[in-house]
């Protein structure tokens, strides 16, 4: 019997236990969140944090503009949730239109309020070992999910299916930085069953069925979805078919339910965390 990574259940915990620790602050802390365009999905991930958010008693803003919005102007507003105190965390939605370049975006925002962890600054830092101001959303929920039901990743073999800057790189290199032994696969992977029969601990973050049949995987494996699209018939499903794979694994996330949730906690602690570290900063102690 496989067991579920209950995500929504955690992320219930976790969040349950940083509302006490905000329920006793005079100040609360702060989230800005920056969506350019009219992506639907986009929207509904944002709005989502925001709900969270208040749910929590953090302070936040969505900050709306359209998708022809120029460069400059995005850049000018950040500054200014830079140099605002009250602002603790600043996050801008990706993808943001071709036009503007995301690098330059992303690294506009000061890193102590960066609370996807996706600037330079916190990427070299995770990436060279060092401890980031904060750790990128996705990577840090699938690991507190992971942690929860006993599973150490050091000395296994974590194959992680997807390279993005969001979730595929940082992850993989959170795994090494955990001592997994780590393979990344991608578009161009050659002979991807191979790879994934050997993995103790699966992980795919693609966004299109990639794990439907349980011949994919090694028996009593560890599966974790961070896939999450609509199928032909309109139901929301991850990259996992889930009813086949979990015949054969020993844990596995569902989606909805999984790695979702942990997504938003981790960008709650995230934005505590800031807090924290910037309130430590301007008194000095
Ligand atoms: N788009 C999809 N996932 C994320 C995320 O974790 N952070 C940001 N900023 N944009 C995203």
């Amino acid at each position: 019997m496989t067991i579920i990574l209950d995500g929504k259940k955690l992320r219930d915990k976790l969040l349950d236990g940083l509302k006490l620790k905000i329920d006793k602050l005079d100040k609360k802390p702060s989230l800005a969140v920056i969506l350019v365009g009219e992506d639907a999905a986009s929207k509904i991930y944002v709005n989502n944090k925001k709900k969270m958010a208040e749910k929590i008693g953090i302070n936040s803003q969505i900050i709306n503009y359209p998708s022809d919005i120029k460069e400059d102007k995005l850049l000018e507003k950040i500054e200014e949730l830079n140099a605002d105190d009250s602002v603790n965390a600043i996050l801008v939605q990706l993808p943001l239109p071709k036009h503007i370049d995301k690098f330059k975006i992303i690294n506009a925002i000061s890193p102590l309020k960066d609370v996807d962890g996706f600037t330079s600054e916190n990427s070299g830092k995770l990436f060279s070992g060092q401890k980031p101001y904060a750790y990128p959303c996705t990577p840090k929920g699938i690991l507190l999910l992971l942690d929860e039901y006993g599973i150490n990743p050091e000395g296994k073999h974590v194959v992680v299916i997807g390279r993005s800057n969001i979730v595929g790189k940082p992850l993989a290199v959170m795994m090494l930085n955990r001592n997994a032994t780590v393979t990344v696969c991608h578009s161009k992977t050659k002979n991807l069953a191979e790879i994934t029969k050997t993995a103790d601990i699966l992980i795919s973050a693609v966004g299109e069925k990639v794990i439907e049949d349980s011949s994919m995987m090694k028996v009593d494996s560890i599966m974790v979805d961070v896939g999450i699209f609509k199928d032909e018939n309109g139901k929301t499903r991850g990259d996992v078919n889930f009813d086949e794979i979990s015949k054969v694994t020993s844990y596995i996330s569902p989606v909805p339910g999984g790695v979702g949730p942990m997504t938003i906690a981790s960008l709650m602690i995230n934005t505590f965390e800031l807090f924290e570290l910037q309130n430590k900063r301007s008194s000095g102690t």
